[in-house]
C-alpha cells in the first residue's frame, strides 16, 4: 500500500523572513468597491510622453528584440548621466536595471556580507528591510522624529559599529517626503568616512523637489561621492513604471562588482524599451512635470488638513505621510482608519505601521499619493466632503 507523505518545501529563512505586500487585503477590498486608489506610488500624473511610446514601437519594428548590452543601450545611458547632476561616464559608471527595485538589490549583494548591518532612517519605504533582510544582512534603524522627519545626530552616531558595511538612504523619501539638506548629508558623509562604508542612496524621486528646493544627490557631496552608490529610476520621472527602467550610478571599481551582480539577477532590462527612452527622452519636459506635481502637492495638503490631519508638506516625491489622530482621538489605529476611509469616502491610503521598524510608531499615520490627476484628487476632495458633512 502507498504510503501517504505531505512534502512540505524546504523554504530559505532569507524568503521565510519575507512578509509580502502588506497592502494585499486593503487593494482587494478597494478594487471591490471601487475606491480611488492614492495608496500606491504608480504615477497617474505624468502622462507616458507618446513619443516615448512611438519609438518603443518602432525599436521593435526596428528588430531591437533580442539580448543586448547587460549594462544596458549606451544612448540612454548617456541620457541618464546628463540628467545627473554629479558628472558621470556612462561607459563605465553606470548600469541600466530592471527598475530600481532590482538596482537596490544589486547593490547590497555587491556590497554586503551576510551577517553585516546596514543604517537605515525610520520611517522608510518598506522594502528596504526586505531587500537588506534577503541580502542577508542586518537592518540598524535610526529613527527620524516627527513633525518633521529629522534623525538626532546622536542616534545617528549611535548606529554605527563595526559591524556597519553600509548605509541606505532615500531623499526625497517615501513615506516622509523629506528632502535630505546638505548639512545633514555632510554629518552622514563624516560617519561613513570614520567607518569606511559604502553609502548607497534611493533617489528615484529625484525630479520632483517642491518650493525652490534642490535634491542633491550623494555622488556631488565630497564625503560621499567617493563612497557611493546612486539607485535611480525612470518609473516616477516618465510616468512608465510598468516598463521597469531603473539604474545603478557608482565609480568604474564598484559599477564593475554591480554589474557581475546584474548579470546574474536578469542580464540587462528590456532593450526596445531602453531604446526608446534613450532616443526620445530628451523631449520630456521634467521641469514642468515638476510643478505640476507642486501643485498636486498643496492640492492634496488642502483637501487631508481640510479633513483636519496634521501634515508637515512635502520637501519632494509624490507621498504625504499624514497623522490622523487629530481625527480618531487616538481610538483607532492606522488600519482602522484606513478601513473607515474607504468605507465612508471610497478612497485607499496606506496604513504607517509597515514603514516603521516598530509598526507601534506608525499607528496615528497615513500616507497619501499625490501623483495623480488634478480631476482625480477633486474628485477625492468631493468623496471626501460628502462623506463627512460640515462637522
Ligand atoms: C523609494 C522607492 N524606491 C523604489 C521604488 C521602485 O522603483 P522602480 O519602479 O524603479 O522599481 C519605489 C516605488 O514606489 C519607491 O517608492
Amino acid at each position: 500500500m502507498a504510503r501517504s507523505t505531505t512534502h512540505r518545501p524546504y523554504i530559505s529563512s532569507r524568503a521565510a523572513a519575507l512578509h509580502g505586500n502588506s497592502l494585499g487585503e486593503l487593494f482587494l477590498l478597494a478594487r471591490e468597491r471601487g475606491a480611488i486608489d492614492l495608496a500606491l506610488g504608480t504615477p497617474g500624473y505624468p502622462e507616458p510622453a507618446t513619443d516615448i511610446i512611438e519609438a518603443a514601437h518602432e525599436a521593435m519594428r526596428a528588430g531591437r528584440n533580442q539580448y543586448d548590452h547587460p549594462s544596458g543601450d549606451l544612448l540612454l545611458r548617456e541620457r541618464i548621466a546628463e540628467g545627473l547632476t554629479a558628472p558621470t561616464d556612462a561607459q563605465t559608471e553606470l548600469t541600466v536595471t530592471v527598475g530600481a527595485t532590482e538596482a537596490l538589490c544589486v547593490a547590497l549583494l555587491a556590497t554586503v556580507e551576510p551577517g553585516d548591518e546596514v543604517v537605515l532612517l525610520d520611517p522608510g519605504y518598506e522594502q528596504f528591510r526586505a531587500a537588506i533582510t534577503l541580502a542577508g544582512a542586518i537592518p540598524r534603524f535610526v529613527p527620524l522624529r516627527a513633525p518633521d522627519w529629522r534623525f538626532d545626530p546622536a542616534d545617528l552616531e549611535a548606529a554605527f559599529t563595526s559591524r556597519t558595511r553600509a548605509v541606505l538612504l532615500n531623499s526625497p523619501g517615501n513615506p516622509t517626503g523629506r528632502v535630505l539638506e546638505r548639512q545633514e548629508l555632510d554629518r552622514i558623509a563624516g560617519l561613513a568616512e570614520r567607518w569606511d562604508v559604502t553609502v548607497i542612496c534611493d533617489e528615484v524621486y529625484s525630479s520632483f523637489v517642491f518650493d525652490g528646493r534642490v535634491s542633491t544627490s550623494i555622488a556631488a557631496v565630497p564625503g560621499l561621492a567617493e563612497r557611493s552608490i546612486v539607485v535611480g529610476s525612470l518609473s516616477k520621472s516618465f510616468a512608465i513604471s510598468g516598463w521597469r527602467l531603473g539604474f545603478l550610478r557608482a565609480d568604474a571599481v564598484r559599477t564593475e562588482a554591480l554589474r557581475r551582480v546584474h548579470e546574474i539577477t536578469t542580464n540587462g532590462a528590456a532593450v526596445p524599451l531602453q531604446v526608446a527612452v534613450g532616443l526620445a527622452a530628451l523631449s520630456a519636459d521634467l521641469r514642468t512635470a515638476n510643478e505640476e506635481m507642486g501643485r498636486r502637492r498643496d492640492l492634496a495638503l488642502e483637501i487631508f488638513t481640510g479633513m483636519g490631519m496634521k501634515i508637515a508638506p512635502a520637501e519632494g516625491g509624490c507621498f504625504l505621510f499624514a497623522d490622523v489622530s487629530p481625527l480618531t482621538g487616538g481610538a483607532m489605529d492606522s488600519r482602522a482608519f484606513a478601513l473607515e476611509l474607504l468605507d465612508t469616502a471610497g478612497v485607499l491610503v496606506v496604513p504607517g505601521g509597515p514603514c516603521f521598524a516598530d509598526p507601534a510608531r506608525g499607528e496615528q499615520y497615513v500616507r497619501i499619493a499625490f501623483n495623480r490627476q488634478v480631476e482625480l484628487l477633486s474628485e477625492v476632495e468631493r468623496r471626501i466632503r460628502a462623506a463627512r458633512p460640515a462637522d
